[in-house]
This record gives C-alpha cells, sequence and structure tokens, in this order.
C-alpha cells in the first residue's frame, strides 16, 4: 500500500505502532491507533476531505489543531467531525463530506 508515512529518520525514532484499518467512502484504509484521522489520510495521499457549501471547492487540512472547518468528514454517520483532532479507532467509516453534511 502506498504510504507518505516517515519511516527512517536521521534522528528520530518511531516506537512500534497498533496498525488499524478503517474505510474511507467505502474503501479500505490502514492507519495506525490513536493518531489523527486526517494524519492516517495525509499519509495515503488523500489531501481532499470535504468540498465547500456554496461552491463545492475542495477543502483539506489547513490548521491542523481543530480550530477551522477545513477538514469536516462524516465519521460513522456523524457528520461535522474535525477529523485533524479525531483519534483514529479501528474499524472508523470516513465519509467525504460535501457542504453541511448530512445525519444518516
Ligand atoms: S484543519 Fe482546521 S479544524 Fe481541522
Amino acid at each position: 500500500m502506498f504510504s507518505l508515512r516517515i519511516v527512517n529518520h536521521p534522528i528520530l525514532t518511531f516506537p512500534q505502532q497498533e496498525k488499524v484499518s478503517f474505510t474511507l467512502n467505502g474503501q479500505d484504509m490502514e492507519g495506525v491507533a490513536g493518531e489523527p484521522i486526517a494524519a492516517a489520510l495525509h499519509a495515503a495521499d488523500v489531501k481532499v476531505l470535504s468540498h465547500s457549501h456554496s461552491a463545492h471547492r475542495p477543502r483539506g487540512i489547513f490548521c491542523a489543531i481543530g480550530n477551522c472547518s477545513s477538514c469536516l468528514m462524516t465519521v460513522d454517520g456523524i457528520p461535522n467531525v474535525r477529523v485533524c483532532v479525531e483519534p483514529l479507532r479501528a474499524g472508523m467509516a470516513v465519509e467525504t463530506q460535501v457542504g453541511k453534511g448530512k445525519i444518516l
């Protein structure tokens, strides 16, 4: 599986981390348990997380600290989840959100 994740670094070490599976729009994905959902998606080269309400422009990570609304996605049927600060858990169903999102 393609990944942008840093594996080897000249001065940092990364402890062994638990891999978990989740889905993005029904497609199987893999990430590290507890990392932000946005980090797992970024590692998989997924940059578009939602589309704006009026113009449907693509939105991705902007602040990465939960202060804007650029990364809103639908997670397990719940819209408007800020995935840059939402920890990844096994079995999550993550979906790209268009506009305000809908409660399923
Ligand atoms: S990128 Fe700003 S809240 Fe997630």
